[in-house]
């Protein structure tokens, strides 16, 4: 690990988006944990969030609709007390901001002053306005999610590439416009086709993060469970497995097993 990442600076939103204007791009991770949110903020990662992803890659749900205010805060809390340096954004989950703006800045208010977070993201386009709004006007920054946003598959039926038809791609660029008019920092596009995000992130003023979105937005982030090779189920095209953590870990937990029941473990000088 370079020096230059263990002495960085904190990552405000003004500097997460001066990289963009100076065409760095921006590299982004999800964290549910301490131990985690440690370890990448101490790898140089510039923005972690908290993503509802939890639901499904921690608590083994189906979908991210399960999520609740209590369960993200609770994470929210235990990954901002691991991270110094890099910019944390939670997600609202499912229902916390949808109904309307004066519950979401309740509870998007919660995040800030009891789980330590930055800033949150919340999912939807033009719906959205009237919220990132109200948010942004009293200082809570927000984070768009347009194209396959996972609050909404009971609606889309399926995780397909979201702006394929011409209508839809619009339909997702007017969106961008319109949330960045209302005032997000930076957003997140999912899942929808490379052109699209690269229209996208030249229209917009905020970094746009990719996840399945190609190589022309201004930064990327991925499931750190997928890229880590823990969560094995199954491979999305975009995701890029850096290492095989579940392997590892089943294979350690196996000779540790194997060490007690040859009562090899624990040795003499491993005790007392
Ligand atoms: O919940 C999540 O992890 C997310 C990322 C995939 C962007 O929203």
């Amino acid at each position: 690990m370079s020096t230059s990442a263990l002495h960085r600076e904190k990552i405000s939103v003004p500097r997460l988006i001066a990289k963009k204007v100076r065409g760095e791009k921006i590299a982004c991770l999800t964290a549910y944990d301490w131990t985690m949110a440690r370890l990448l903020d101490e790898a140089g990662i510039d923005l972690i969030l908290i993503g509802d992803s939890a639901a499904m890659v921690f608590a083994g749900q189906e979908t991210t609709l399960t999520m609740t205010m209590d369960e993200m805060l609770y994470h929210t809390r235990v990954v901002s007390r691991g991270v110094k340096n890099a910019l944390v954004i939670t997600d609202m989950p499912f229902l916390s901001y949808q109904v309307n703006p004066d519950e979401a800045v309740r509870n998007a208010g919660r995040f800030l002053q009891q789980g330590g977070a930055d800033g949150v993201k919340v999912e939807g386009g033009v719906h959205m306005v009237e919220t990132i709004r109200r948010l942004t006007d009293i200082g809570i920054p927000v984070m768009g999610h347009l194209g396959l946003t996972p609050q909404s598959i009971r609606s889309f039926g399926n995780y397909r590439l979201r702006g394929k038809s011409s209508k839809e791609a619009d339909q997702i660029f007017e969106a961008a416009r319109k949330i960045t008019e209302a005032g997000v920092f930076s957003m997140v596009l999912e899942k929808i086709p490379s052109e699209l995000a690269r229209r996208i992130s030249e229209e917009v003023g905020v970094p746009t993060i990719g996840i399945g979105a190609g190589p022309h937005c201004d930064g990327q982030i991925l499931v750190t469970n997928d890229m880590l090779g823990l969560f094995e189920d199954f491979k999305p095209k975009f995701v890029r497995r850096y290492a095989n953590l579940a392997e590892t870990i089943r294979s350690a937990a196996a000779d540790y097993a194997s060490d007690v029941r040859d009562g090899d473990y624990p040795s003499t000088e491993e005790s007392f």
